[in-house]
């Protein structure tokens, strides 16, 4: 369970709109049920924006109600759509998504996504003056300042079954597979799956991945009669393609293992009971922190205490797996 800040409302806010944005994230719908409740009990307008930014730059919007979130919860995506939108990196792009914003006489904007989608939201803030809450949606788990991202703990459960699943097989054929999980240059989700699946070895972008020391210890562990299988969980890494590479390699050295690419399985499916409370608890604390007159921060959770994070300081800086945690996944993984 979390520690909530208690906040004092400070100012009265009229209407608000939300939007999804980035790669999609189980328990996106759970936290924009989270915004939309929170917000009509105290008496504040919702408008859902369609397809992220794109719907926002195009006024692509309409009222939500209670029951426009009812029976989402336990649905995976995003009930509003979503998109990478290119064109809101542009000044006068998010100059006229102000415009129309205030137009509509919307005092406040809510934005559900990664870094990328967080980045936009504090742009808009500081060009324009609109007030912004972002929420930390994605799997990748990669966000400054918050130990948990929505979206997260689904993904790694998801990857978990798949892999339980491909050990079935491995086992079956005397093979080892590098099973390729999501996370682009961090490896929070290579840790986790590796950890939780009992991986014989995990290789993250973080640490230098070395060919022929990986060769050497599948080959003795075959010759030791202790390893004729295996799991090897491979952060997708920065460039696609890297998991093929490696397994030519291995190929190069005399091993030869199949490569499973887990990809956007991970994205999808019922957010775990996990997600849904961190994006309630953190859709619900938007519009109280708005109320308290908060405005160009993330919700976030550090040691279970929800908390605001300055938008500016996800920019800045760069969320590193914990050293230790990657050395004790080494120690026990390789
Ligand atoms: O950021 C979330 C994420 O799923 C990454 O893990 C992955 O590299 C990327 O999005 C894939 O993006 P797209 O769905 O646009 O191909």
């Amino acid at each position: 369970m979390y520690t909530l800040p208690s906040l004092t409302a400070q100012k009265s806010v009229r209407s608000i709109a939300i939007l999804t944005s980035g790669g999609d994230a189980p328990g996106m719908n759970p936290a924009i049920r989270g915004v939309v409740r929170a917000a009509l009990h105290q008496g504040i307008e919702v408008f859902g924006i369609n397809r992220g930014y794109s719907g926002l730059i195009s006024d692509d919007m309409a009222p939500m109600s209670s029951s426009s979130v009812s029976n989402i919860v336990q649905r995976g995506g995003t009930i509003l759509k979503s998109d990478r939108c290119e064109a809101f990196k542009k000044p006068d792009v998010r100059a006229s998504a102000a415009e129309i914003l205030r137009a509509r006489g919307i005092d406040a904007l809510v934005v559900i996504g990664g870094d990328g989608s967080l980045t936009g939201a504090h742009l808009l803030q500081q060009e324009t003056g609109i007030e912004v809450i972002g929420l930390p949606g994605t799997i990748d788990n990669d966000i400054f300042g918050t130990d948990d991202t929505i979206g997260f703990d689904t993904a790694v459960n998801t990857a978990l079954e798949a892999i339980d699943r491909i050990r079935d097989t491995a086992s079956s054929h005397e093979r080892h597979f590098l099973v390729e999980v999501m996370g682009r240059a961090s490896g929070f989700i290579a840790i986790h799956v590796g950890m939780a699946a009992g991986a014989e070895m995990i290789l993250v972008p973080e640490r230098a991945i070395e060919i022929e020391r990986i060769s050497e210890e599948l080959a003795a562990a075959r010759r030791a009669g202790t390893g004729s299988s295996g799991i090897i969980v491979v952060a997708e890494g920065p460039e696609p393609g890297l998991t093929y590479r490696l397994a030519q390699q291995l190929k190069e050295h005399g091993q030869d293992p199949r490569v499973c690419i887990l990809g956007h399985i991970q994205r999808g499916g019922s957010p775990t009971g996990h997600d849904r409370v961190l994006a309630t608890c953190m859709g619900a604390m938007a519009v109280s922190y708005l109320g308290a007159g908060y405005s160009d921060i993330m919700v976030g959770v550090r040691d279970g205490q929800i908390l605001d994070v300055p938008l500016e300081d996800i920019i800045r800086f760069r969320k590193g797996l914990d050293p230790t945690l990657l050395e004790l996944a080494l120690q026990v993984h390789r």
